[in-house]
């Protein structure tokens, strides 16, 4: 079995600062990365920041900064934000690199040298916002001006251009697919992506020569590579390439590509075709999640609505924003952020149903049992159906989160959650301390035998407020992973004073 995960972020365009879009996917990547390694998986998480083209060189041009500069100043605010939301990612890739630059070049030559990429002349339409070109049929037209179903304008290129051989690809792709049946999720994407392909793929032009920030072309300066060639060149230069006999290059390939529907095509069409061109593996999976909308509007700068998610986490706290990011909507469908729906699930799922069930079990321990952990404790048939569904629990949320289904993982852990209260309001232990005290100590096992699995597998959602439950619930440091869940905690553990790991959030008067 491979023994080694591999899960990535898009790089994100340095044009302008991190929102809550961008903060979203690398949530996801962090709570699998995260998982994994809680099941004893060798990891690399990688994110990073995508620096060249026409629409990073037009920010800087007009912020009056060289590009160079510029970048370094952009890409540093996404630097921060993956302190910011916590994100446990092993490298952070910038294109602009050497180490990168290099990794190019070197993929360049390799499809030079194995002929397929032709030098030739793009005359079509670009969309520099996208960075992408479209087919005449993809265009809608308004006041004169054309638009990429995407909504960016498009403009007339005509320039001599280094075209990779796409075309020839068509069927190996339709064929890898199919034999591939999860690797682009979700389900209606890969329709789309198929439906594309059949309507025919021409050759793609992937080299520029109307700008300069770039990575020039090896062998024919003139050109700079077209930056998605660049971009998705990211993912393999940080696992070595081209050194692919260097122990790093374990990691290839990945297993998870995590991208927005928005940037599909290149991840699921052109990637995997330029991989085996070169004579690569290609990725295991793109998952495209879905866009928010914010207060059901679309998010943009004109509108005055762009979210950063620094604010969020300031105002609402980093757990509460993490765990409803993958909570409020399946993954891969489009979803609507509002403040209301982030402090109704702060509210009701995690103070109310988790942080109460924490914070009561855990001061009835501190106050009847001289804050001691009970002994193992029987299962009775009034206990079974409880203790079962928890014991289940982790096979489940792996099963989910093997999919990817967070918002579904989370779903179960919830009802899991719900079962704890009810168990603890039917078995009331505050009531059992006089009349039945071996009994109050076995329900108080239980419900501690619960609290110690919910935070062992919601530690990838909500790292920093689940390593508190377990410091609270006695756990030791090396005793947190999925494993160690076999291996029940010593009778008589000291139990320190319990504090409440949420707080409920007011929503202010509209
Ligand atoms: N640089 C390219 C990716 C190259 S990967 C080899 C890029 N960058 S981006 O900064 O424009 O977008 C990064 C990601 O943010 C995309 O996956 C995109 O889908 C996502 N989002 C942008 N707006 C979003 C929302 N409103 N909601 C959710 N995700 C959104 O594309």
């Amino acid at each position: 079995m491979k023994q080694t995960r591999y899960v990535t972020t898009p790089i994100y365009y340095v044009n302008d600062k991190p929102h809550v879009g961008h903060a979203y996917t690398s949530v996801a990547a962090d709570v699998l990365a995260r998982w994994w390694r809680l099941q004893g998986y060798e990891v690399f998480f990688l994110t990073g920041t995508d620096e060249h083209g026409q629409k990073v060189e037009k920010a800087a041009r007009d912020a009056g900064m060289n590009p160079q500069a510029f970048t370094d100043q952009v890409s540093q605010h996404f630097r921060d934000l993956a302190g910011t939301l916590g994100l446990s990612n092993d490298d952070f890739i910038r294109t602009t690199e050497a180490r990168h630059k290099a990794a190019c070049c070197a993929l360049w030559e390799e499809l030079a040298r194995r002929d397929e990429i032709y030098l030739g002349h793009y005359e079509g339409w670009y969309a520099v916002r996208d960075e992408a070109f479209y087919g005449p049929d993809e265009l809608t037209e308004r006041d004169g001006v054309k638009y990429a179903p995407s909504g960016a304008p498009v403009e007339w290129v005509r320039e001599p251009s280094h075209f990779f051989r796409l075309s020839k690809w068509q069927d190996w792709l339709l064929v890898f697919y199919e034999e591939n049946r999860y690797f682009i999720q979700p389900e209606s994407r890969r329709n789309e992506v198929i439906a594309f392909i059949k309507s025919g793929l021409q050759d793609l032009s992937v080299s520029r020569t109307s700008f300069r920030w770039g990575v020039p072309v090896p062998g024919d300066p003139s050109h700079v590579m077209y930056v998605w060639l660049d971009a998705l060149t990211n993912y393999i230069t940080a696992a070595g390439y081209p050194d692919t006999k260097a122990e790093h290059w374990k990691f290839w390939p990945a297993d998870v590509h995590f991208v927005g529907k928005d940037i599909v095509r290149f991840h699921a069409i052109y990637w995997p075709a330029f991989l085996k061109a070169a004579g690569l593996e290609p990725p295991k999976r793109v998952f495209a999640h879905g866009w928010w909308t914010i207060e059901g509007q679309k998010m943009s700068k004109s509108l005055g609505n762009v979210i950063d998610p620094v604010a969020l986490v300031a105002e609402y706290g980093l757990d509460p924003l993490r765990y409803f990011l993958l909570r409020e909507v399946p993954f891969g469908s489009d979803g609507d952020f509002s403040r209301k729906a982030l402090i109704g699930r702060n509210n009701s799922e995690l103070a109310d149903a988790l942080g109460n069930l924490a914070n009561r079990t855990l001061s009835l321990i501190q106050r009847s049992c001289e804050g001691r952990l009970p002994d193992a404790a029987l299962v009775r048939d009034t206990d079974k159906l409880f203790v079962d569904e928890v014991q289940t629990l982790p096979t489940e949320v792996r099963i989910r989160l093997e999919s990817q289904e967070f918002q579904m993982a989370l779903d179960a852990i919830m009802s899991a959650v719900r079962s704890a209260n009810g168990y603890i309001t039917v078995h009331a232990p505050w009531a059992l301390k006089k009349t039945q005290p071996d009994r109050m100590l076995e329900v108080l096992r239980h419900l501690h035998d619960a609290l110690r699995v919910f935070a062992t597998v919601l530690q990838s959602f909500m790292p920093g407020t689940m390593a508190a439950l377990l410091d609270q619930l006695g756990v030791p440091a090396g005793a947190r992973d999925l494993a160690a869940l076999a291996t029940p905690l010593p009778g008589g553990t000291a139990l320190p004073p319990p504090s409440p790991l949420f707080r409920k959030i007011e929503i202010e008067a509209a």
